[in-house]
């Protein structure tokens, strides 16, 4: 039996066990808001900031504390810090994907990086035993880093692996994930189950389970047979490893396909971040990569992650962390709608779906905070507009960067693709979210104005100079740009040949 297109157990085992690490990504990027208040405290007591007077008032009404002390510039700046280290951390460890992509595989890569994600878990689960502030920050930017790695490992793991047929569903897989453990995080950091005073520690440790339980599976995940044949030259193990992720299938023209990148990787040096850089063979792909990505931070949906409980209550909310998790389920359901969708519908029209619809939300949010004032209904348009922003990013903008850079690229510059990609995400996430407040401050209600601009920007970026990967091999997506390449390229010689007639 043909079963080369069939998704068999050992892929499935796969993918999942590779997706834990996507699955600590969002765990790690959501746990950090609930529980703030009670970490504040923490940190105000062990730098001894926290007064008598406040301890009283603790004890008198429970949960409540002095805002003076939380808000002590000391407390102020290490909690700041211990937010943003890990986008820090991350924004470091993204240019070194391919460096540990390509040093033992890609399997092997995962299992090493998890000893960072123990150890941050370990120094957080133990904050409360010295100095939480340290132990907290330190923790934060280990996890910072192994998320750098890990959110570039996943994709270019499962890209390489998945069958051209569910090469999106299975790339959309490390997103899901990644909502999904943002989910997890606000469900069991609400007060009433980890985020409280006793619990907090734990909640924080937590983040560095789910690397347990992938270590322990990783050794059942067959390596990358297009690591193993394109870069070792392994025929053999990369067929075998063919024969358990497809099962009992004829892998002639698989091994066709790699035979051609590998020649065209053996007969090109070795292409290293900055050659990737300089080099002009590549510069339309890295363009549409680095676009792609810069697409999915700058529409502002983190805007709405790390302060959607500030914008509920501006927009009127009674109840915002309940709202919140509204998002987050939302969010989760509409990833499962990419999943089902994009080896179907394609990823540049789900990328477009995504952020049209995501401007028009924007301009909506805007309307209904402006007006809000005067019209009490307005605050639900502000509500529905947050609820669609969220999952028209999800149909499209939110999965789709993470894996199409995989697709874009052939084997011999993936992973320093990948890597820069992967850095332009990170910086511009610590960027919108150490900038938003500031924004909001200066333009007030108008503040997603700003962003319906840069999505409409985005949008017709992306209906120019994006082409469909669905269903394509590398070798074609690659051969796509060459010839655009060179249509360009022979235009521009025209066009000089023209003025230089005319002159
Ligand atoms: C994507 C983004 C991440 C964001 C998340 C929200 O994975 O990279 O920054 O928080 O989607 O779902």
């Amino acid at each position: 039996m043909e079963t080369g297109k069939q998704l068999s157990g050992t892929l499935a085992i796969a993918v999942f066990t590779a997706t834990l690490g996507s699955l600590q990504f969002g765990y790690s990027l959501g746990v950090i808001n609930a529980p703030q208040k009670v970490i504040e405290r923490h940190y105000a007591m062990s730098l001894g900031v926290w007064s008598e007077r406040s301890a009283l008032l603790e004890n008198s009404t429970e949960g409540e504390s002095s805002s003076e002390d939380q808000t002590h510039p000391d407390v102020v700046m290490y909690w700041s810090l211990s937010v943003a280290i890990f986008s820090i951390g991350g924004m470091i460890s993204s240019f070194l994907v391919g460096f540990i992509g390509d040093f033992r595989g890609r399997v092997k890569g995962m299992l090493m990086i998890n000893v960072l994600a123990v150890a941050a878990g370990l120094l957080m689960g133990l904050s409360r035993m010295w100095k939480p502030h340290i132990m907290v920050i330190t923790g934060r930017a280990i996890m910072g880093f192994y998320c750098g790695l890990t959110s570039g490992l996943v994709p270019m793991y499962i890209g390489e692996i998945a069958p051209k047929a569910y090469r999106g569903a299975l790339g959309t897989l490390h997103q899901l994930a990644i909502v999904i453990g943002i989910l997890l995080s606000q469900v069991i950091g609400l007060d009433f189950v980890l985020g409280n005073d006793e619990m907090w520690h734990v909640l924080l440790g937590l983040s560095g389970a789910p690397a347990i339980l992938q270590s322990f599976m990783l050794p059942l995940c067959p390596e990358s047979p297009r690591y193993l044949y394109i870069l070792l030259g392994k025929e053999q193990e990369a067929r075998k490893s063919l024969h358990r992720l497809k099962g009992a299938y004829d892998p002639a023209s698989d091994l066709e396909e790699m035979r051609k990148e590998k020649e065209e990787a053996d007969r090109q040096p070795r292409v290293s971040i900055r050659s990737l850089i300089f080099s002009s063979v590549y510069r339309q792909q890295l363009f549409v990569s680095l676009m792609m990505h810069l697409s999915q931070q700058l529409s502002g949906v983190n805007a709405i992650f790390y302060y959607s409980t500030a914008i509920f209550t501006k927009a009127g909310v009674s109840q915002p962390v309940y709202a919140t998790i509204g998002v987050g389920v939302i969010n989760t359901v509409f990833t499962l709608v990419s999943v089902a969708l994009v080896d179907r519908a394609g990823r540049r029209t789900l990328t477009l779906v995504g952020l049209g619809g995501m401007c028009c939300c924007a301009v909506a949010m805007t309307v209904g905070l402006k007006f809000q004032n005067n019209f009490s209904w307005m605050s639900y348009v502000s509500m529905t507009a947050i609820f669609l922003f969220v999952s028209f990013f999800e149909i499209g903008p939110g999965p789709i960067p993470w894996f199409i850079v995989a697709e874009l690229f052939s084997q011999g510059p993936r992973p320093a693709a990948i890597a820069l990609a992967g850095c332009c995400n990170w910086t511009s996430n610590f960027i919108i979210g150490m900038a938003f407040p500031y924004i909001q401050a200066w333009l007030d209600s108008y503040v997603f104005v700003l962003f319906a601009v840069l999505l409409f920007g985005f949008t017709i970026f992306i209906y120019l100079r994006v082409p469909e990967t669905k269903g394509k091999t590398f070798e074609e997506i690659a051969a796509f740009f060459q010839k655009k390449q060179k249509i360009n390229k022979d235009n521009a010689e025209l066009q000089q040949l023209k003025t230089s007639s005319d002159a």
